[in-house]
């Protein structure tokens, strides 16, 4: 989970410097490997284990991140400069509300 969490914050490293030389692939690639990494899904023992809210503001990063993958390289019409703040808020605002809701702990 850590490795995942580390990932999450070099992607959004990555996206910034990518998009200030204008390398939307860059972005993309960034963006994808966020979305790809499922480790509560993944993880047989944790699915059971994480609450819904977890869930739901894991599905936010995940779709988000997608999503942005597939609209910031489209080869037809990508993703205005103007839109990229925004779209890449609606995701770090899944990790904040995340982070402010669940602690890891062991069990007592
Ligand atoms: C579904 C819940 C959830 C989401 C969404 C989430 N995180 Fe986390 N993250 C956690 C938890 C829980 C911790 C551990 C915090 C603690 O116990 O103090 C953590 C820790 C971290 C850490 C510290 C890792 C370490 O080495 O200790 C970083 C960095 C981080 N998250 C970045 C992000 C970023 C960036 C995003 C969004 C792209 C994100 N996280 C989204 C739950 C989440």
């Amino acid at each position: 989970m850590k490795r995942t969490m580390r990932g999450n914050v070099e992607a959004l490293d990555t996206i910034l410097r990518a998009w200030s030389t204008g390398d939307r692939a860059t972005m993309a690639a960034a963006a994808r490997r966020v979305a790809d990494e499922h480790p509560g899904v993944d993880t047989p023992s944790l699915r059971t284990a994480l609450p819904p809210g977890w869930t739901t503001l894991g599905s936010v990063v995940h779709s988000g991140m997608a999503s942005f993958a597939d609209d910031v390289a489209a080869p037809n019409a990508p993703l205005p400069d103007a839109e990229i703040p925004a779209r890449l808020a609606a995701v770090t605002e899944a990790c904040v509300a995340c982070h402010q809701t669940y602690r890891f702990t062991t069990a007592p």
